[in-house]
């Protein structure tokens, strides 16, 4: 047995997401033509109550058309430090759209209004205007933590006071549905721009969608073939989209209690020196200073067990659709022995 804990993004393709995909029918996109991918961006912008969706490659592309589309260079953009925009798009906000980021060292990877507030720039020559604010719901580099949709709320009302526009990275968004208990539509409705990653959580092999107006989506649009990401008979993929956001939505809380089960196991190990909540499916652990992360993830990989490292001596686990009670006893059984 192998087990991936890596990411969630290491899933494969189900039988039945397999069946939806080759069963589709495809056309050209670039001309708007695909059936499945019109009817993936519709079912998706939906379902957040948005007008209009954009079918891309990733949800980096995602994230930095809306951060192009909602910003002009020489303006500034408000994120948490770890937030996946500003850490792991390579320089994107600078590169793509010519503006510059605004970090704050938000709580678990969450802001607060009052950092937003703290973090806007005053009308001045000398600095850049302030012009966006981008928060992550679930939280990655957060261990998957998740806004309360008032603290959304409440961040909105704050974007609405100064007007800046709001742009959420819901790569994890349905995780944070399912574990904060609130709607896709409550959050649609307070965001310019909401990315939804299909190949996270839902298990689909590629994509992701950007939901918006219908004029900013037309501007996506333009944004997404200067950045070479306009496919063609891709509704295979979007087929597999749809399929997941049909089947792969409600499981998503098994996710989370192999997760919290994990976390109660890795709570008891005397070499694990901390671990951040987990709300969702990720599970980020700091090991005892006597191991290094590289060492333990050989260690643990010489047992077949995958994960991932984030600093010298943290590790991530994330659990998901490829993640089965048999895997997660197997993995318990082997931590319990591995410093035996
Ligand atoms: C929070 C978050 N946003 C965006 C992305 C980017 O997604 P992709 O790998 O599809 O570019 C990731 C990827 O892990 C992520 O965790």
């Amino acid at each position: 047995m192998i087990v991936d804990l890596r990411s969630d993004t290491v899933t494969k393709p189900t039988k039945g997401m397999l069946d939806a995909m080759f069963s589709t029918e495809v056309g050209d996109d670039v001309f708007g033509e695909d059936p499945a991918i019109n009817a993936l961006e519709a079912k998706a912008a939906a379902i957040f109550g948005k007008e209009a969706g954009i079918f891309c490659p990733s949800g980096t592309q995602t994230n930095q058309i809306a951060i192009n589309i909602l910003t002009h260079p020489q303006e500034e953009m408000i994120c948490d430090v770890q937030a996946h925009v500003y850490k792991y798009e390579a320089g994107g906000p600078a590169f793509h759209s010519r503006i510059s980021v605004r970090t704050v060292n938000g709580h678990l990877g969450r802001l607060s209004p009052q950092d937003v507030v703290d973090s806007i720039n005053p009308e001045n020559a000398h600095f850049t205007t302030t012009s966006l604010v981008s928060v992550e719901n679930t939280s990655n580099r957060g261990g998957g933590s998740f806004y309360a949709l008032s603290e959304l709320q409440g961040i909105g009302k704050i974007c609405a006071a100064h007007g800046l526009k709001y742009h959420l990275d819901g790569a994890r968004i349905f995780n944070a549905l399912a574990a904060g208990g609130y709607k896709a539509l409550e959050v649609g409705k307070l965001f310019d721009t909401v990315s939804v990653c299909l190949s996270k959580g839902l298990g689909a092999p590629v994509g992701s969608v950007l939901l918006s107006t219908k004029e900013n989506i037309k501007k996506a649009k333009k944004v997404r073939k200067v950045m070479g990401g306009g496919m063609r008979q891709a509704g295979f993929l979007a087929a597999a989209g749809i399929y997941a956001l049909d089947h792969h939505i409600e499981r998503l809380k098994d996710d989370h209690d192999r997760a919290k089960i994990l976390e109660t196991n890795l709570k008891k190990l005397p070499w694990i020196d901390s671990l951040l909540p987990v709300s969702t499916n990720i599970i980020i652990f700091k090991l005892h200073d006597s191991i290094t992360a590289e060492e333990f993830l050989v260690k643990l990989s010489s047992k077949n067990i995958k994960a991932a490292q984030t600093a010298k001596q943290m590790v991530r686990f994330v659990t998901h659709l490829d993640f089965n009670d048999d895997m997660m006893e197997y993995t318990i059984a082997t931590l319990n022995t591995l410093y035996a």
